[in-house]
């Protein structure tokens, strides 16, 4: 199987959801589609992850003795096989056409993270009620997946109970994905997500022995906010633009979220990644790890787990190229003077 043919099994299996682009890059015919695989509105947040990430630029260093470089890195105590793992993403029926069940989307995305020697992601989506999520995570602990699970901002006691049943599952790290709090309207009727306080930030800190991330920071000040609640990371991320709309791309606003940060919570980010060049912009901007999300989800659709797998040797071979013509022996070698910054 090649990475073409899983592309073009993919659009047979998600179009009009998806139509699997020459670039994923938010001016397809998907504009505006949430639910569905666009951004909100126009998708200038989506398609500003694109362009601000494309305007990075990588300062070429070939004068240097790395001739294979290590591209694994340390996630909260489990080495995985590169700075990318899957982003939670929900909605197989209402997101993504509804061709895969969900027992067959998560098997595909943990089977072939796991496969590439990375982690996978369960969601918590926002119209699923409880037993959804639990049938996500019994195909977890049925298979031993490896994965991170992506929480809503739910009522306080609605999340440390999906937590409880996380820790249950074995994962690695939670996020809650605080900027799904202006969604109300597409929760299940009787379930809420809501914007949380820095009081109710430090009350989910402690509810979990799990690592948890806020996910969805675009602002240094909320950076020192989850810092100072005690957040064991954070997700620079404005949710593939599909939350608020007209916001900045993400490699626009993580220098100064780094700057601020200074090593005090690990980093991770997410958009539009789609190859290694783009993993080592978003380490060179200060994250410490990535998230990718169309990209896997279009591959779990194209070949199930091998072609999730396909994918993210994909990355992990591009970003091993990428490191030697940048210098960078280990992950933790790939600093800000390999990236040019635009003014
Ligand atoms: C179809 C779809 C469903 C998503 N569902 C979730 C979700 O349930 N929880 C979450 O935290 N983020 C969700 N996201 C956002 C992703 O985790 C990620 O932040 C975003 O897609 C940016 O990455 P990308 O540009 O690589 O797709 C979803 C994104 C898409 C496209």
């Amino acid at each position: 199987m090649t990475y073409e043919e899983v592309r073009n099994r993919a659009r047979e299996m998600m179009i009009p959801r998806c139509y699997v682009c020459p670039e994923c890059n938010g001016r397809g015919p998907c504009v505006g589609q949430v639910p569905g695989f666009g951004g909100m509105g126009a998708s200038r947040g989506f398609q500003a992850n694109y362009d601000s990430l494309a305007a990075v630029q990588l300062n070429s260093r070939v004068v240097h003795g790395v001739h294979v470089p290590d591209t694994s890195i340390d996630f909260f105590g489990t080495k995985i096989s590169m700075p990318v793992i899957a982003a939670p993403t929900g909605g197989t029926t209402y997101n993504m056409g509804g061709k895969l069940t969900e027992a067959e989307f998560v098997n595909a995305i943990c089977g072939g993270c796991n496969q590439a020697g990375t982690l996978g992601a369960v969601a918590d989506g926002i119209g699923d009620p409880l037993d959804v999520y639990e049938k996500r995570l019994q195909t977890l602990k049925e298979h031993g997946y490896k994965a991170i699970v992506g929480l809503k901002p739910r009522l306080q006691k609605d999340i440390i109970e999906r937590m409880r049943l996380a820790e249950q599952a074995g994962i690695i790290a939670l996020t809650i994905d605080l900027d799904s709090a202006g969604r109300a309207s597409r929760a299940t009727k009787g379930q809420t997500v809501e914007p949380k306080t820095f009081e109710q930030l430090k009350e989910l800190v402690k509810a979990s022995k799990l690592p948890l991330l806020f996910k969805g920071i675009m602002t240094p000040d909320e950076a020192e906010l989850c810092v100072k609640a005690g957040a064991a990371g954070i997700v620079v991320s404005n949710h593939g633009g599909r939350t608020l709309a007209d916001t900045p791309g993400t490699a626009a606003v993580l220098p100064k979220i780094a700057d601020v940060v200074n090593g005090r919570c690990f980093i991770m980010v997410d958009g539009t990644l789609a190859r290694g060049t783009d993993v080592e912009k978003y380490l060179g901007l200060g994250a410490q790890c990535t998230l990718a999300g169309r990209h896997f989800v279009r591959a779990a659709h194209g070949g199930l787990a091998d072609g999730v797998a396909l994918f993210a040797n994909k990355i992990k071979n591009e970003l091993a190229v990428a490191m030697v013509l940048t210098g960078a022996q280990t992950v933790k070698d790939i600093n800000r003077n390999m990236v040019v910054i635009p003014d």
